[in-house]
C-alpha cells in the first residue's frame, strides 16, 4: 500500500549510490590497544586516523623528506657555492629552519631544541627575544609549573610572573641582570676598541658562548655554528637590560642591516630548504620571507594554533606562502592544527630522534 512506502523524493535524495573510489585510497583506521601499548605504532597509526592525526602523520613525513634530501651528496654543480653561507655554517644538501614563539623555550619544549642543536640537527634558528632570553635564565634559575587561573594581581604581590600555567620568580630577572651587565659592558667595549659590529645573532652566539652551560640551547647553537635570528631581540627583558645599561654605559649599537643579510643567504645558498615553523608572529614571517628569496621553501612543516579567518599571516595556511613565493609551487606543505608543546616532541620521536645515526655519519662526511 502506498502509506508503508517511503516518499520518492526522500528515498532518491539519501540513497544516491556512489561512484568508486579512486585507486589507493586509504580507509580510515585507529590504533587497536589489543596490540598492547606501543607507543611507536601508535604514532604510526594516526595518519590513518582523519583531522589532525592524519595532519601529524603527513607532517612526520615531511620532516622525513626534510632529513632523507639532507643526507643526499651535495650535486657537483653546487659544490662551488659550498661556503658562500655568510656564518660559515658548512653546508648539506637541504638546509632546516627551525622557528619557533617564545613560550616554547620556557616550556619544556626547550629540552626538545636543545637535544636537536645538540646534534647538530637543524641549520638555522629563528625566535623571539623572549625565546632568547628564557634559555639563559633557565640556566640560572627554575621556571615552576603554575595554573591558567590563578590571580595576576596575587602574583604581582609576590613577585611572581605567569606565562600561561607556568611560573617565573622576578628574582630570575635580577640574576639575569647581573649576568648580562658584564657582558653587555665588554660588547661595548669591544665595539669601541676593535670596531665589532654587533648583531642579534651575533649577541646571541656570544651569550651562548658565555653562558657555558650544556643546558642551553643557545650554548650548542654556538658550538655547533648554527646561527639564531631574532630580528626584534629588543621585545623582551633583554631589551629591558639594553634599555637601563644604555644609561649607566651609552653606545651600544646593534646592526639589522647585516642580519637580515646573513639570513636570508641562509635560504638563497641552500640547496634545498626545510622550515619546521612552531607558532605564528615574527618566528614565521621570518622564515617564510628568508625563503622567499629562493623561490621558496621546498618543504615546510607548520604548527599552530592560530586560524586564518582573521587575515592574519600567523594563522595563514601553507597555500598562502605559495601564493607570495615563500613555498614552492611543487611543494607539499603541511599545516598541523595544535599546540606544540603536545606536539613537537611526538614530531621529534617519529623523525630527528630516530635518525641520530645517520645524522653523525653525515656530519663526519660533510667537507
Ligand atoms: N615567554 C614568552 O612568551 C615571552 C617572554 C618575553 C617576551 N615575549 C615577547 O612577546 C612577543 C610575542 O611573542 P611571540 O612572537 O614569540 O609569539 P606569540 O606568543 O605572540 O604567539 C604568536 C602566535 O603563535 C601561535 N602560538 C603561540 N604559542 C603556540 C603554541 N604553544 N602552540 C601552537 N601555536 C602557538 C598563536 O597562534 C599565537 O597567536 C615577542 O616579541 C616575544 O619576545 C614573550
Amino acid at each position: 500500500m502506498e502509506q508503508y512506502k517511503a516518499p520518492a523524493i526522500a528515498t532518491e535524495a539519501v540513497l544516491v549510490g556512489s561512484g568508486t573510489m579512486p585507486d589507493g585510497s586509504e580507509t580510515v583506521r585507529g590504533y587497536d590497544f589489543n596490540e598492547g601499548i606501543n607507543l611507536e605504532k601508535l604514532l604510526d597509526s594516526y595518519k590513518r586516523s582523519g583531522f589532525q592525526a592524519t595532519n601529524f602523520g603527513l607532517a612526520v613525513e615531511e620532516i622525513n623528506k626534510m632529513i632523507d634530501m639532507k643526507m643526499k651528496p651535495i650535486p657537483s654543480e653546487k659544490q662551488a657555492e659550498i661556503n658562500v653561507n655568510p656564518c660559515q655554517r658548512k653546508k648539506s644538501n637541504c638546509t632546516i629552519f627551525l622557528s619557533y614563539t617564545s613560550n616554547l623555550i620556557s616550556a619544556g619544549v626547550r629540552e626538545i631544541f636543545k637535544y636537536l642543536v645538540q646534534h647538530n640537527m637543524v641549520d638555522c634558528i629563528v625566535t623571539t627575544a623572549g625565546g632568547i632570553e628564557e634559555d639563559f635564565i633557565k640556566c640560572i634559575g627554575d621556571t615552576y609549573l603554575g595554573d591558567f587561573n590563578l590571580s595576576g594581581r596575587k602574583l604581582r604581590e609576590k613577585g611572581i610572573n605567569r606565562i600561561g600555567n607556568l611560573l617565573v620568580p622576578n628574582d630570575n630577572y635580577c640574576k639575569f641582570e647581573d649576568w648580562l651587565m658584564p657582558i653587555l659592558d665588554q660588547m661595548v667595549q669591544e665595539q669601541k676598541e676593535q670596531g665589532t659590529l654587533w648583531t642579534p645573532s651575533k649577541i646571541i652566539a656570544r651569550l651562548g658562548k658565555e653562558i657555558d652551560n650544556e643546558d642551553s640551547v643557545y650554548y650548542w647553537a654556538y658550538k655547533n655554528n648554527i646561527p639564531v635570528f631574532s630580528p626584534a631581540i629588543t621585545d623582551g627583558s633583554i631589551g629591558d637590560m639594553i634599555y637601563f645599561h644604555s644609561y649607566k654605559n651609552p653606545g651600544l649599537v646593534i646592526d639589522l642591516v647585516e642580519d637580515i643579510r646573513r639570513m636570508n643567504n641562509q635560504a638563497v645558498y641552500a640547496v634545498n630548504t626545510g622550515m619546521i615553523i612552531l607558532g605564528g608572529g615574527v618566528v614565521k614571517h621570518h622564515t617564510c620571507n628568508a625563503n622567499l628569496m629562493r623561490n621558496g621553501a621546498d618543504f615546510s612543516v607548520f604548527v599552530n594554533t592560530a586560524s586564518e579567518f582573521d587575515g592574519s599571516d600567523s594563522g595563514a595556511r601553507p597555500d598562502e606562502a605559495i601564493s607570495w613565493g615563500k613555498i614552492r609551487k611543487e611543494a607539499n606543505p603541511v599545516k598541523v592544527y595544535g599546540e606544540a608543546t603536545l606536539i613537537f616532541p611526538l614530531l621529534v620521536a617519529q623523525t630527528f630522534a630516530k635518525r641520530e645515526k645517520e645524522y653523525k655519519s653525515l656530519h663526519e662526511d660533510l667537507p
